[in-house]
């Protein structure tokens, strides 16, 4: 899937009348069941779920749950299950879906708070204190304030902002299955921001300390290597040479 906004030449356009079903549950409401809600919309040029979405919440549902903050494809909140794939919302065009039949359905592997809206936040910053994504320097003077920035290759500067392209949506984690099998399963998120930390020259922690971290089944080893990661990442982020690379640094230890 490309960065870019892609505009299908499919013949859709404005004034299409859309079908959206949509799940709506509210697990804080006692009583509530899982249901599928199907609203019409009219297609409006360029049109997004997320503008699809929000006509629904002001003109038919007030109480329908999904989240957003940039509209921009920046934030990762609103990532969904869009006709089978997770996805940013603000990010895909209805034009996409030549049916004109969308179904949404919340993220899975996350804790759904109500409809659409899943709580990503919990499990990103779980995931960022297991494998301690800030840098760990061992030089006692990155802590004196007065000196100047270690300097670094403009070169690796430019891999690691590569890397460091992740919106922590949570696509990658919903489109694994070695996830939904295992609970405590790091995910491919979590080895991007290894990948990440593991390159940058300011960060001196070993590959033996990075076994203590991904070194066994919930980690790099449990990765069935099925790539609906790199599938389904919105960013394009490179998770097939990432885990490979981790894959092979970490046998290297063991
Ligand atoms: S790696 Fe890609 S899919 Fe996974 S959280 Fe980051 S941006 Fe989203
Ligand atoms: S390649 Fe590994 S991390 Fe990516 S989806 Fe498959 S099992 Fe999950
Ligand atoms: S609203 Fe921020 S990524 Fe979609």
């Amino acid at each position: 899937m490309s960065d870019k906004i892609q505009i299908q030449a499919n013949g859709n356009g404005p004034g299409r009348k859309l079908k959206f079903n949509i799940l709506r549950y509210n697990p804080q409401l006692a009583g509530d069941k899982p249901r599928m809600v199907t609203y019409e919309v009219e297609e409006a040029a360029g049109m997004t779920i997320f503008i699809a979405l929000n006509e629904i919440r002001e003109k038919q549902e007030p109480s329908l749950q999904f989240d957003f903050v940039c509209r921009a494809g920046i934030c990762g909140s609103c990532g969904m299950v869009i006709n089978g794939r997770p996805d940013l919302a603000c990010r895909t065009l209805t034009a996409k879906f030549p049916s004109g039949e969308i179904t949404l359905l919340p993220l899975p592997a996350f804790e759904l708070i109500g409809d659409l809206s899943v709580n990503t936040g919990k499990f990103m910053r779980a995931m960022s204190e297991r494998i301690g994504s800030w840098i760990h320097s061992s030089d006692a003077d990155n802590r004196d304030l007065t000196i100047l920035e270690e300097r670094m290759d403009p070169d690796l500067a430019d891999e690691i902002y590569e890397l460091d392209r992740c919106v922590e949506c949570g696509c990658c984690i919903s489109a694994c299955g070695t996830k939904r099998m295992r609970d405590e399963f790091l995910g491919a998120v979590g080895f991007m921001h290894v990948a990440r930390f593991h390159m940058d020259s300011r960060d001196h922690r070993s590959d033996d300390d990075w076994y203590e971290v991904i070194g066994d089944d919930d980690g790099v080893f449990g990765c069935m290597t099925l790539l609906g990661c790199e599938d389904n990442c919105p960013k394009d982020l490179p998770h097939q040479t990432q885990i490979a690379f981790l894959r092979r640094s970490m046998v290297k230890v063991a």
